[in-house]
């Protein structure tokens, strides 16, 4: 039987959801954990029944592949020695947090050849994929706005959990961090942004990047959006996609759809449309299928998409993620940087001057 060995780099609060994933796939093998904390790894490595090794190049010796959960501005440096040591690199998002580093870690595995990709985990969620497919099919007739609100909460403590979090060089802010996610799905549903106008504020921690941003999204379709992200909003709401075009809207909370309704013949519905405006969306969504848990799911998404990577491998052929698409959703959130230091100017994401 073949299988695919994977090491997972950095045992902090992400690493349990790869190593359990990685016991439960067929063909994959947990071989082992790192961490440049060695009581960290030792005790994932006794939680998972695995080794933990002494060093990277130990880990390297024993593994084909790497799971990067070490803190955002790492993965390109840490992502680029295994990619040297000829190992395919499964990063956790973002991609990295500046954009020189993550083309660097693009270009070493294209050289190397060596698979990269990058952890988006909601691209696998079932209803995300269905309003994917919607989208590119027309459903919606004429894309005009797609918007994506992020209001989560993170305190102070949260931050102070680790000195990388909240810093422009190993997290950024709350676009980097949280946002990053939902700002990939809209990117992505619509077919890519042309540019972005934005401004961003440190408003209610102590910390060096955004836990606040505002931004205008120029579709490359044509269509508009906003993003709004905070990590300010007690107590935390579900993340949320609205998406209208002619002739139909969607409203996705959380990777579920929460409002849908299209139609074919809505240039003929009256002046008013159907009149949807002055009904409230209910609190159940649409689909009727059943509603996994929240965590439930996160567990499900990263499991698909590990699974992805693992048989990308075996098949020899690109994941379904490929690493070089992560890094639209951080020339968007970089380009949001740069128009909140200008004044919130248009910044055409692939001309922005800030790496
Ligand atoms: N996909 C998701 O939903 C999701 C959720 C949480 C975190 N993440 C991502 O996972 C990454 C890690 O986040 P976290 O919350 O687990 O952080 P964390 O601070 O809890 O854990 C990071 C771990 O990496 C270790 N580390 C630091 N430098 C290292 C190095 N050079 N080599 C090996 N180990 C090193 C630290 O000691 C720590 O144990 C971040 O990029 C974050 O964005 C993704």
């Amino acid at each position: 039987v073949k299988e695919v060995r994977f090491g997972v780099i950095g045992c902090g609060a992400i690493h349990s959801t790869h190593c359990k994933a990685l016991q439960a796939i067929d063909q994959a093998v947990l071989a082992g954990v790192y961490d440049v904390e060695p009581e960290r790894a030792n005790a994932a490595a006794e939680a998972f029944g695995v080794p933990a090794f002494g060093s990277l190049d130990e880990m390297f010796d024993a593994v084909d592949a790497v799971n990067l959960c070490v803190p955002s501005g790492l993965h390109s440096e840490v992502g680029i020695r295994a990619a040297k040591a000829g190992k395919h690199v499964l990063g956790e998002k973002p991609i990295d947090v500046k954009l020189d580093r993550a083309l660097r870690l693009v270009d070493t595995c294209k050289t190397e050849g060596v698979l990269l990709g990058t952890i988006s985990q909601h691209r696998f969620a079932p209803e995300i994929l269905k309003i994917h497919q919607m989208v590119k099919d027309g459903a919606f007739g004429k894309l005009l706005q797609c918007d994506v609100y992020v209001k989560w909460l993170r305190t102070q403590e949260y931050y102070d959990s680790g000195d990388w979090r909240g810093t422009y060089d190993l997290d950024g802010g709350c676009l980097l961090n949280q946002a990053v996610h939902t700002i990939d799905l809209a990117q992505w549903m619509m077919g890519g942004v042309d540019s972005v106008q934005g401004i961003v504020k440190t408003m209610n921690h102590n910390i060096e990047a955004e836990d606040t941003a505002l931004a205008i999204t120029q579709y490359s379709c044509g269509a508009f959006g906003v993003i709004q992200a905070t990590t300010n909003a007690y107590p935390g709401f579900a993340e949320r996609i609205e998406i209208n075009g002619t002739e139909g809207s969607v409203i996705i909370e959380a990777d579920y759809i929460k409002f849908l309704d299209v139609d074919a013949d809505a240039a003929n519905a009256g002046p008013y449309g159907k009149g949807i405006q002055s009904q409230p969306v209910g609190n159940t969504h649409t689909t009727g299928g059943e509603q996994l848990p929240q965590t439930d799911l996160w567990d499900v998404l990263h499991k698909s998409q590990i699974e992805d990577f693992k048989n990308a491998i075996l098949e020899g052929r690109e994941p379904r993620l490929p690493g070089r698409e992560a890094v639209e959703p951080l020339r968007i959130i970089l380009s949001i940087y740069e128009s909140s230091k200008m004044g919130g100017r248009s910044v055409p994401i692939h001309e922005m001057a800030s790496a």
